[in-house]
């Protein structure tokens, strides 16, 4: 009763605020992503921002698939529909879409300047802010440090290291009893993810970035054969066959339950495998990715989301301060220490109660500062082509449909044909 009565009177007392000013409650729609305890945090931010403001917000989920929320968004915005206001979107989308986005610059009062200058410029595009950088990502290693230490082994710092000692480890845990247990899981579905774990191998090799920052398709050489050919022996050997249909949750599900040495994946993976109820919480540990050899290179794809204002908005004025809410250091300090997801402003790496909760954001800060850009800079508006062709081209090695070399010979022959009249 007396709760009741108390909302009501502070719903009263918002209203008469939103008159006094003359302004009118509204309802935004966002689109958050809903992996893991994704939407629950988004939500929980959305509600500090109406509970401030009157405003109402409706969060919609979309599919986990990069590729598939992509797809979505396109057709929205082919439609110029005005249903969603604001958009999450990934760190490799504002070349495609800035023609439905708003020039936030008059809306931020300068507030990305806090941020990753990295990320302020992948997010202006011909000089319009078109997204505020919201989390950032890169790919990085989980690794059970209890069976490691059971064996006597250390964190892998090589893709070959990893291989045997997956192998060591998996078939020492299957004569003991575990069936089910495996080597590594990652992600191996043809879509988004497997260009990032793909670029991943082929950089750590020294082989470049799939087209390079002037332009140049690169991927057609032996380094990156080399890296798809030992990428190949895993699946079937070390990762089970179905890991050619796992995104980032399917991985997660398999290492989170016990069942895997290591694990590609994103931070946000962190704090669920530490949550209560998760049966390896207190066995994990991350290190950056493998090099490809002892002359290749740690390389994290650089991943990450951002928020963006559709051009189609009713809403904009009220779209803009909950992006600006939401990408607030305050906002961005409560998502890394609840859900592990990255802060965009550097600051927010020394905050200490931030570093308490993901020790890792501390220790591989090199990793995340310089995660390695897929070529949507480069390649503009023809990114998601170049994105759909690698990655079926790696899928189709992964399967045994296709030699490395041939595969790529033919992927090269598609971007240079994609790339013909400048991308
Ligand atoms: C993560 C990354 C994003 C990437 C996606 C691929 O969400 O942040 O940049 O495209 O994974 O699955």
């Amino acid at each position: 009763m007396f709760r009741s009565r108390g909302f009501q009177w502070i719903l009263g007392g918002l209203a008469v605020s939103l008159l006094a000013g003359g302004l009118q409650a509204k309802t935004i729609t966002i689109s958050c992503g809903a992996v893991g305890a994704e939407k629950q945090i988004c939500e929980e931010g959305t509600r500090a921002w109406s509970e401030k403001t009157g405003h109402e917000v409706k969060v919609v989920s979309t599919p986990n698939s990069a590729t598939e929320r992509l797809s979505l968004y396109q057709q929205l915005f082919a439609a110029r529909s005005g249903d969603v206001d604001v958009f999450q979107i990934d760190v490799v989308w504002p070349g495609m879409l800035a023609s439905h986005l708003v020039d936030l610059s008059g809306y931020t009062g300068g507030a990305e300047d806090n941020h990753f200058e990295a990320l302020v410029k992948n997010n202006t595009v011909d000089g319009s802010l078109v997204a505020m950088p919201w989390f950032t990502d890169a790919g990085v290693l989980y690794y059970r440090k209890d069976l490691l230490e059971k064996y006597g082994l250390e964190a892998p710092d090589t893709w070959q290291q990893l291989t045997s000692t997956a192998k060591t480890v998996m078939d020492k845990e299957r004569e003991a009893g575990n069936d089910r247990f495996w080597g590594y899981v990652w992600q191996g579905r043809a879509y988004e993810g497997l260009t990032c774990n793909a670029l991943e191998w082929v950089s750590s090799f020294n082989g470049g970035t799939i087209v390079n920052s002037e332009g140049e398709v690169t991927i057609n050489n032996d380094r990156a054969a080399e890296a798809l050919a030992l990428a190949s022996t895993w699946i079937g050997g070390i990762s089970p066959r179905s890991v050619l249909n796992y995104t980032e949750e399917e991985a997660r599900g398999v290492f989170q339950s016990g069942n895997a040495l290591y694990m590609r994946n994103w931070p946000y993976a962190w704090s669920l495998a530490q949550s209560e109820d998760s049966p390896v919480k207190g066995k994990v540990g991350v290190v950056a990715l493998p090099r490809g050899g002892d002359d290749g290179q740690h390389a994290g794809t650089l991943g990450g989301w951002q928020l963006a204002v559709s051009k189609y908005s009713d809403n904009v004025d009220e779209a803009a301060d909950l992006v600006n809410f939401l990408t607030s250091y305050e906002e961005q300090k409560r998502r890394a220490i609840q859900g592990s997801y990255n802060p965009t402003i550097p600051d927010l790496y020394q905050d200490e109660e931030v570093l308490s909760a993901v020790p890792f954001f501390g220790e591989l800060f090199e990793t995340f500062k310089n995660g390695v850009p897929r070529p949507s800079s480069a390649t503009g508006d023809q990114y998601g082509r170049v994105s759909n062709a690698f990655f079926n081209a790696t899928h189709e090695v992964l399967a045994g449909k296709a030699e490395p070399e041939q595969a790529l010979n033919k992927l090269d022959a598609q971007l240079k044909r994609l790339g013909r009249r400048g991308w």
